[in-house]
């Protein structure tokens, strides 16, 4: 897979150093990518955000980028001041949310280990329910847009949402590798996976966003060997993510199931929450 980083003019110090740590050749303004280019990262004052190329795109001129910039609809940015999370986080259904009842967060406020963090929207969720999450990411570049959208939650959103920031940590790499060893100081209450399956999503729109995060992270194929780490090392229970009519993950069935229109909360109870 072969990925690029654009930068617009006043970033290149902050460019350099990002393309230099995903080892990603480095374009400037409207110079064209190299054919068989598949991803574009572009960083500029809205922040960092990854667009899917076909190879007309990275070939043509800086006008046709642009017209095709402005009719696309599957970049990808990790945005928690302005798009959906905002308005989730304002007019969402508050304790009801399904995902709060399935961590108990509806009730407490338990710390958090979510081991498949993505673009740590489910994270958010949690956090701005009051959990201290700690987030794992592995594929550099989804790790890149997330650190990238906590920067911008940190310093341009309002009190509520700096504090949201200041619950959520990540760390970037494998979790399989190294959340035991981060466990071993202080075990997690709660442990969240949502690892990558195929057919998700309804509307176009999102299909379209799924199948490019899909060419860019793939499958998860080892998803079934978070869940033992997770069991191991959470202190009240873990909870699974999956698409409501998957098996659960490594065929391991759940102690009990929230069910929606389309997801399903997984939950594998370890010991009774306090309180
Ligand atoms: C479906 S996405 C998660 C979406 C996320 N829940 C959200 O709300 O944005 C799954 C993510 O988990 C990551 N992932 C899968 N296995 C992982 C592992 N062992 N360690 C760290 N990240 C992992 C993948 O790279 C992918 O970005």
């Amino acid at each position: 897979m072969r990925v690029v980083l654009r930068f617009d003019t006043g970033y290149q110090a902050d460019a350099e150093e990002l393309a230099s740590s995903l080892h990603i050749a480095l374009l400037r303004g409207d110079q064209p990518a190299p054919a068989a280019t598949d991803f574009e990262l572009q960083l500029g004052s809205a922040g960092l955000s990854l667009r899917q190329l076909s190879i007309e795109q990275a070939q043509g001129s800086a006008k046709q980028r642009k017209k095709r910039q402005d009719n696309s609809t599957a970049d990808i940015r990790c945005d928690f001041i302005a798009g959906e999370l905002r308005h989730r986080r304002l007019f969402g259904g508050g304790k009801n949310q399904m995902i709060l009842k399935a961590t108990g967060l509806n009730k407490h406020k338990p710390s958090v280990m979510d081991l498949t963090a993505g673009l740590g929207r489910d994270s958010y969720v949690l956090a701005t329910a009051g959990a201290r999450v700690t987030m794992f990411e592995r594929q550099p570049i989804v790790a890149a847009l997330l650190a990238d959208g906590l920067r911008r939650l940190r310093c341009g959103g309002d009190e509520q949402e700096l504090a949201i920031a200041q619950r959520l940590f990540l760390h970037r790499g494998d979790s399989l590798d190294c959340a035991a060893a981060l466990a071993e100081q202080e075990a997690p209450d709660v442990i969240y996976l949502d690892p990558m399956f195929p057919e998700r999503g309804k509307t176009a729109k999102v299909k379209k966003a799924m199948a490019f995060f899909h060419h860019l992270v793939g499958s998860d194929d080892d998803a079934a060997g978070l869940l033992p780490l997770a069991l191991a090392t959470a202190r009240y229970r873990v909870v699974v993510k999956r698409p409501r009519h998957a098996p659960p993950l490594g065929d391991v069935q759940p102690g009990l199931c929230f069910e929606g229109k389309s997801t399903r909360f997984d939950i594998y109870p370890l010991k009774k929450m306090p309180g």
